[in-house]
This record gives structure tokens, C-alpha cells and sequence, in this order.
């Protein structure tokens, strides 16, 4: 790499290389070469500079400016995000120990992320900052939502005019926090399929540049600082890593650290337990049908398409699960599994972390923690092992997802019909409708 540059982008197919961002938006996001929209950063800075930074306590993931595609400070566009902590929650722990399980378990607050309070934050900031540094001034993307909302938000505050394309299942409250950020939200008839060819056709139609998916290099570059963050405060690599999936962004950009990482440091790639609902489970099913055939050629190829998958929990409807190929390899690689848990589960998880741990989650980071649940039910975590769960959201995503945690609200009009209360019953209660 020209030591003048930061940084250069490594097409994945055939190694041609691109020199910088604005570069890259000017081939329309693709190598030259062959095509592929597929590429990954290489930086030319000094490793060794990582190990100091891990000894800083970072405001925000621009903590690791020398790891980020971008030249000038005075570009980024932040709110605080990427900086959060990594709570050891001891509740599960205990739940584990009664199962046989000796095992510590840390919980990733992406509730706590300054922009929207999910985990694609970091991501927004990273491409509002790019877009700024190359002067982009329009863009457009369909999303489930979470991403959605961020990119309205962070690309508002750089003045960035966002088109934003979502199925018509997402969360109104989402629609509504983009459009109030002044960014153009397009309502798409039909499922997140649908939303991604209208969007497809929108960038080609105005010639508007377009979010390339899970694998944008601008996604997976600004999330793999998870990794970094770990290793800062956690010292070692998790054992075992748990997710909700959909599209597939976090194992990849978990992948490219631990690759990148591997240079320099002894780590390897955690276990990954990624986690879907019964009612959108494309990713499951195809996993299953491979193991059932013990993984024959071409496996990560054969995976089933759901059309308008039924699910409640709209940012994990993708049906047309197009990373699964990249993903399955990965979960090969790591000896990791897919976890399916049911829907109709969500809210008695959320009211059991509500009460012993008094933070409300969002309905895709229950579903992340009943696959843990299910992971130590199961006995896919062993004794000393520690377990990192990833949770992408709080409860700020799906308001009205609070009113389906209360449960102990009774309507009196005299003294009579009230009783003397007892927490640790209600626990129990909880627990029992959780675990049933
Ligand atoms: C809260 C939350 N959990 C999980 C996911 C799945 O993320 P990934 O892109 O890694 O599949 C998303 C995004 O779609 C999300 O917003
Ligand atoms: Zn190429």
C-alpha cells in the first residue's frame, strides 16, 4: 500500500485494489476489475498502536480513528456512539448455574449507543463521516428499520438527503423518527424484498448512490470496532457469541477483526450462536437441512426464500437471507449453530430481563436472549466458558412494546380487592410463563 494512504479497499474476488472512498463511489461502489461489490479495508497503520489504545477510555468508536476509513477528523459525524459497556449480568449467570453451567455472561449494550440506541449506529456514523469526506450529498437504502433510522438520523445531521425505503410491515414510530429528521421514508408495498428492488430502481433512476447490503465495507469496517472494544475491556476474545440474525452484518464484521487481528495477536473466532424466531427462519432451516446432509459441496448455497415472512419483529424479517452463503462458511469455521426460538416468546423474556435486571429490551435483542436461554437450556455452552451476548436494541425502537411488559396491573375501586405484595412470587411467575 502507498504509505501516503490511510487506508485501501481489497476487492474480495480478485485482489484489485482501490485507493480510497471517494474512489470506490466513483467505479459505483464495485471493483473495476471483475465487478464484485465486495471488498474489504486494508489500513497501513502500526498495530501496535492499537495495543496503547486499548489502555484509553473512548468517548465514542472514533476511539480508533487510525483503524477507520477516513482521512480528516473535522469529517466525522458523531453522536457518541460505539463506546458502550459490557455489563456482567449475574441473574443469567445463576439461571445457567442451576443448569449445570459454571459460565460467565456478558451483555453488550447496544441500547446505550448515543444516536437511536441500537447496534447500527456506529455504522451511520462511519458512512455520514465517509459521505461527508468525499461530499456525497444524496443517498438512499432500504432497510427493516433499525438501520433505516440511523442513517436518517446521522445522514440529517451532515445534510446528507436520505431516501429510505422500508416494507410496509416496519415499526410506524420508525417511519415517523425518520421523517421528522427531514428524510424522505418510502413506504414499500410488500415485504423487505420488495423494498430493496424499489430502492434498487430509485438509485438507478436518479443515479443515487445505494447502500450495498451486509457486506458494505463501511458497515462491517465501523462494526468490527465491536471486537476492539472487547478486547479492551474484556482482555480475551468471548468464548462463545450470541445474536439475533437477519441480514448478517455482525458475524461478518466479527469475522474481518478476528482476520485482521489474527496478524498481530493470539484470537481466534468465538462460537457464534446465531438466533431466529419461528416466523422468519431462513437461515435456520437451510443450516438444519445441511447438517441433516453433513454438509455437503455447495451447502452454503442451498437456502429457502421466505416470501412476507409473518413475523412481529419487522428489522429481523429477511426472508431472502442473500449473505447466508458467506455467513454459513463462517459458521462452519467457528463450529458455531443456529438457534430457533418462538415468537410467541418475546414478551415473557422481556418482562424476566425487565425484572431482574430493571432495563427494557426491544423485541430483537428478546430474541437474542431467549436463543441464550435456549443455548444453556440446551447445553450448547460448557462450564468455564464466557459467553458475550450482543444485544442490538432497547426498547426505544418499539414503544408501544412497553405496554405488552406490564402484567401486574389490576383495576380497583376499593381496598378490598387489593393484597399484600410479594416480588420474588411475581419472579417466579415470570420465570415459570418464560420457561413453559
Ligand atoms: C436489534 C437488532 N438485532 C439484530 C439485527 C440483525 O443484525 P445483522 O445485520 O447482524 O443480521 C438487527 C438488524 O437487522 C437489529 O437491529
Ligand atoms: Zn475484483
Amino acid at each position: 500500500m502507498d504509505s501516503a494512504n490511510k487506508y485501501q479497499l481489497r476487492c474480495v474476488k480478485c485482489g484489485h485494489t482501490t485507493k480510497d472512498f471517494a474512489t470506490w463511489f466513483a467505479q459505483n461502489q464495485c471493483c473495476p476489475q471483475c465487478n464484485s461489490k465486495h471488498a474489504e479495508i486494508e489500513y497501513s497503520a502500526d498495530y501496535a498502536k492499537l495495543e496503547q489504545l486499548f489502555m484509553g477510555q473512548p468517548q465514542s468508536f472514533w476511539h480508533y480513528f487510525d483503524f477507520l476509513p477516513l482521512y480528516d477528523k473535522k469529517n466525522i459525524v458523531s453522536f457518541q456512539e460505539g463506546a458502550i459497556p459490557l455489563e456482567r449480568w449475574t441473574w443469567l449467570e445463576h439461571f445457567a448455574g442451576k443448569n449445570g453451567i459454571d459460565c460467565e455472561i456478558y451483555v453488550y449494550r447496544n441500547d446505550l449507543n448515543g444516536g437511536t440506541n441500537t447496534f447500527k449506529d456506529i455504522a451511520a456514523s462511519m458512512a455520514a463521516s465517509v459521505f461527508s469526506e468525499i461530499g456525497l450529498k444524496h443517498y438512499c437504502i432500504a432497510s427493516t428499520g433499525n438501520t433505516a433510522t440511523a442513517y436518517g438520523k446521522y445522514l440529517a445531521k451532515a445534510n446528507i438527503s436520505a431516501a429510505i425505503f422500508m416494507p410496509e410491515n416496519a415499526v410506524a414510530a420508525s417511519m415517523a423518527e425518520i421523517s421528522s429528521y427531514g428524510q424522505q421514508v418510502y413506504c414499500v408495498k410488500g415485504d423487505y424484498s420488495d423494498a430493496k428492488k424499489v430502492a434498487a430502481d430509485y438509485a438507478a433512476q436518479y443515479h443515487v448512490p445505494i447502500s450495498a447490503g451486509n457486506i458494505d465495507p463501511i458497515r462491517v469496517e465501523s462494526k468490527r470496532t465491536m471486537v476492539f472494544e472487547w478486547l479492551r475491556m474484556l482482555k480475551k476474545m468471548p468464548d462463545v457469541y450470541v445474536q439475533a440474525i437477519s441480514g448478517g452484518t455482525g458475524p461478518l464484521a466479527l469475522d474481518k477483526a478476528v482476520r485482521e487481528l489474527s496478524a498481530h495477536r493470539d484470537i481466534c473466532l468465538p462460537k457464534m450462536l446465531l438466533v431466529q424466531t419461528d416466523k422468519c427462519d431462513p437461515m435456520v432451516q437451510a443450516w438444519e437441512k445441511a447438517k441433516q446432509q453433513n454438509f455437503p459441496e455447495g451447502f452454503q448455497n442451498d437456502y429457502p426464500v421466505i416470501k412476507n415472512p409473518q413475523t412481529k419483529i419487522s428489522i429481523l424479517g429477511t426472508g431472502n437471507p442473500g449473505t447466508y452463503p458467506i455467513v454459513a462458511k463462517l459458521m462452519q469455521k467457528c463450529n458455531g449453530d443456529f438457534i430457533r426460538v418462538a415468537e410467541d416468546k418475546v414478551e415473557a423474556m422481556a418482562k424476566v430481563v425487565a425484572i431482574e435486571q430493571k432495563t427494557h429490551i426491544g423485541p430483537a435483542s428478546a430474541v437474542c436472549f431467549l436463543g441464550l436461554i435456549d443455548a444453556i437450556v440446551n447445553k450448547r455452552i460448557q462450564s468455564g466458558q464466557t459467553v458475550l451476548v450482543n444485544m442490538g436494541e432497547g426498547i426505544k425502537r418499539a414503544p408501544e412494546f412497553l405496554l405488552d411488559l406490564g402484567h401486574h396491573i389490576k383495576h380497583v375501586d376499593n381496598v378490598s380487592q387489593c393484597e399484600v405484595g410479594n416480588i420474588d412470587a411475581t419472579k417466579d411467575v415470570l420465570w415459570n410463563d418464560l420457561l413453559k
